[in-house]
């Protein structure tokens, strides 16, 4: 994608489609208003433009300006960081729905990080979830001319470059999130982040099932037992000359490529959503992908934990105890709360393999929705530095996390009768935190967040600015975790 910075006026603005941000409750912008005449201010007067996030007007006739066509685009009371991105990606969909493919977006007083910002907007706004259909869409936008915008061009351009890299990562983990699990078992997609890392220069290494017997990754093979497809581990390790030997960081996916629920089957209504059960495993991996890219000095780990959980006469039975790779047992009282045990395993061996900091990313509750819905995303920590940091990337990249508490009392409810632990606990309450003081037994006290992306990971309906299917969320706030830690 083409990208040019306009510094002069809008009437110079020449692309086949204008998009400009409508706040609610302010006078429309005055030098747009002019060149049309006052048309805006009739508009809002008239009650037919508000300026409420998600309102698209389009207007035709512009003898003015240099576009053939002017998008109104609501963006509420502010125009802050999430609403730049759902800005341009709403323009971008719905000019590339018009067949307008030189785009232009004003931004005014905005800067570099907002022109990234804008970027990552289009760009997932671009990726569509027809590529099983017999004629998938196949217009995109061709060029994206950012105007209003103060700072240097060449910076604002270098930003926005950046925001392409990183637009891409997320529509990496979006794709594989989508694929069907016919189509994507352990193994494709190990064989596939080998692909994606090695061309971006990451050291790429593909543990086997005999591997992760060597390494004793009981709790993670007892999930894998039950599938006719093997089990993969994979660690992508992105270690640039300039970065530093510490901070070690290691970002964990769940990679559960099918939940079916294992013995404990889970019921047959939306069943078919479970394909999505491995998106912090294609979180972890866009956003190592978008980290290399964008060359951050860091030293950071993706590791993948995947599997299938399948029912079979191979599956492992409610009641089995297993033993994790850092020697701790579990039994497993349901063989339909395996994130949590594949997530032992990987967490275990990044700390083994010496991690300094976690993240993990993992679909693992159904009770963060009840928690949270699809607004927030679950973050569970053992460090108030690391809340800090993935909360504030968040905020930068316009993406919402919400810190639950982790007190000791609620690992009570995990302590197993036979063994070290349990995978349930025997009650309804606080599944999301209870799983998260679960995973905490793994880290060996190392700082460490885990964000629950259950609820957020997957959008029923679709949104103006993205299609529905797989949300990309949290690859935007990892790559800005690594990249801010660098700064500070
Ligand atoms: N992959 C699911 C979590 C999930 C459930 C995501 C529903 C989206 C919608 C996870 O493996 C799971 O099954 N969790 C159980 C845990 C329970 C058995 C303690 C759940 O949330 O019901
Ligand atoms: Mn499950
Ligand atoms: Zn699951």
């Amino acid at each position: 994608m083409d990208v040019d910075i306009h510094t002069g006026g809008l009437a110079a603005v020449k692309a086949d489609a204008l998009a400009v941000p409508l706040l609610q409750g302010h006078a429309p912008l005055r030098e747009l208003d002019e060149l049309l005449d006052g048309q805006l201010t009739e508009l809002r007067e008239g009650g037919e433009i508000k300026g409420k996030p998600g309102e698209l007007t389009v207007l035709h006739h512009l003898p003015a300006l240099g576009v053939r066509r002017l998008l109104l685009i609501g963006v509420g009371q502010t125009l802050d960081d999430e609403m730049v991105f759902r800005f341009a990606g709403h323009a971008a969909r719905a000019a590339r729905r018009r067949g307008l493919l030189h785009l232009a977006l004003h931004l005014p007083g905005k800067e570099g990080g907002d022109a990234r910002l804008a970027l990552e907007g289009v760009v997932t706004a671009g990726y569509q979830t027809d590529a099983y259909k017999a004629k998938p869409e196949d217009k995109y936008i061709k060029k994206i001319t950012l105007s209003g915008l103060s700072g240097a061009p060449k910076s604002l351009a270098a930003e926005a470059h950046r925001g392409i890299a990183a637009g891409e990562g997320v529509n990496l983990g979006r794709e594989l999130v989508n694929t069907p699990s016919n189509l994507l078992g352990p193994e494709e997609f190990a064989a596939r982040a080998r692909t994606e890392g090695e061309a971006y220069g990451i050291a790429v290494d593909v543990l086997d099932r005999a591997a992760l017997e060597a390494l004793g990754a009981g709790a993670l093979l007892g999930v894998a037992q039950g599938s006719a497809r093997p089990p993969r581990m994979v660690r992508l390790t992105w270690a640039p000359p300039a970065a530093p030997a510490e901070p070690r960081l290691w970002l964990v996916g769940k990679g559960v490529t099918f939940d079916s629920g294992g013995i404990t089957l889970k019921p047959g209504k939306g069943m078919e959503k479970m394909k999505y059960d491995m998106a912090g495993a294609a979180t972890v991996l866009g956003a190592i992908v978008a980290i290399a890219r964008l060359e951050v000095p860091l030293r950071v780990t993706a590791l993948l934990g995947l599997v299938e959980n399948m029912p079979s006469g191979s599956a492992q039975r409610p009641g089995d105890i297993v033993t994790a790779l850092n020697g701790r047992t579990i039994e497993v009282n349901n063989t339909d709360a395996e994130g949590r045990m594949v997530l032992a395993d990987a967490l275990s061996y990044a700390v083994r393999e010496g991690a300094t900091h976690l993240v993990d990313a993992a679909t693992l509750t159904g009770a963060v929705s009840v928690a949270l819905g699809d607004i927030n995303v679950g973050l569970m920590t053992n460090d108030d530095a690391m809340a800090d940091r993935v909360i504030a990337a968040g905020r930068t990249a316009g993406e919402r996390f919400w810190r639950l508490p982790m007190d000791t009392e609620y690992l009570e409810a995990m302590r197993g009768d036979m063994a070290d632990l349990k995978n349930i606990s025997g009650n309804r309450k606080a599944g999301t935190i209870t799983a998260g003081k679960f995973l905490e037994q793994f880290v060996d006290g190392r700082p460490w967040a885990h964000i629950d992306i259950a609820g957020t990971a997957w959008d029923d309906k679709g949104q103006p600015w993205r299609s529905k299917g797989s949300s990309g969320i949290a690859v935007r706030t990892l790559v800005r975790l690594a990249e801010r830690w660098t700064e500070s």
